[in-house]
């Protein structure tokens, strides 16, 4: 009995040893998918945009178009638009002054150079100091776009390039990755 049971403990360490070699070398072998999967997945957190969470910005600017993050110009840029909304893009876009204080302040404080995400260093990187009036002139945006032709753009579900939402489903929520891209026919 007790050297059945000396030989069961045996067995049973040989396999917990077994096991162990296994786990070690299964570690090892998949050292590479480990790190990529921690890689990616803490990207998650600084790869996408914070979404848009200021109600008046939401109200006011997402009234004709998409509410763009912040994050997608620099402040200059966001500025610059501010002060021109009488002549927006062949629109007057009327804003009172309180609205107005507080949409500057929230487009100029989550703005591309006060963003941690990768995608808003990518898009300071490529401007410098340049300060576009559209994303959709930013170098690194259109880069990324010009596999697609005029036509798509002009697709009736689309209207413009300036219409992210209609091809990136997820763009409300600051993710742009080419998984979320559905292009309307
Ligand atoms: C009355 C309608 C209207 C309102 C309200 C409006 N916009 Fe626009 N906006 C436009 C039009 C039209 C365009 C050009 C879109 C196009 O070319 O397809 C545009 C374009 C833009 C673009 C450039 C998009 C690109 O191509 O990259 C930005 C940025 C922008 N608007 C910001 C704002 C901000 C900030 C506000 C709020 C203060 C605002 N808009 C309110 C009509 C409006
Ligand atoms: C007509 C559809 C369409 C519109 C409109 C559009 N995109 Fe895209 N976008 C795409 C496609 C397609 C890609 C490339 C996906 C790929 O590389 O496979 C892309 C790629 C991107 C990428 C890079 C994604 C990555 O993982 O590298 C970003 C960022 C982006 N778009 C942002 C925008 C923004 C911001 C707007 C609006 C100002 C916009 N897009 C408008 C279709 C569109």
């Amino acid at each position: 009995m007790k050297r059945f049971t000396k030989g069961a403990r045996l067995a049973a360490g040989l396999a917990a040893a077994v096991t162990i070699i296994a786990l070690v070398v299964g570690t090892a072998s998949s050292d590479h998918g480990r790190h990529r999967y921690r890689r990616r997945h803490h990207d998650y957190g600084s790869k996408h945009l914070a979404p848009v969470n200021n109600p008046a910005y939401k109200q006011h600017c997402g009234a004709c178009h998409f509410a763009y993050q912040p994050a997608l110009l620099p402040s200059g840029s966001w500025i610059k638009i501010l002060a021109r909304l009488d002549k927006h893009f062949g629109q007057q876009v009327e804003l009172d002054p309180g609205p107005k204080k507080i949409i500057t302040g929230y487009l100029t404080a989550n703005a591309a150079e006060h963003s941690p995400a990768k995608r808003a260093r990518r898009i300071m990187r490529c401007l410098g100091t340049d300060t576009p009036l559209r994303i959709t002139d930013i170098p690194y945006i259109r880069r990324k776009h010009r596999k697609l032709s005029a036509v798509v753009f002009k697709r009736p579900k689309v209207g413009s390039f300036s219409n992210c939402a209609a091809c990136h489903t997820s763009a409300a929520r600051g993710v742009y990755d080419d998984d979320d891209v559905r292009i309307p026919k």
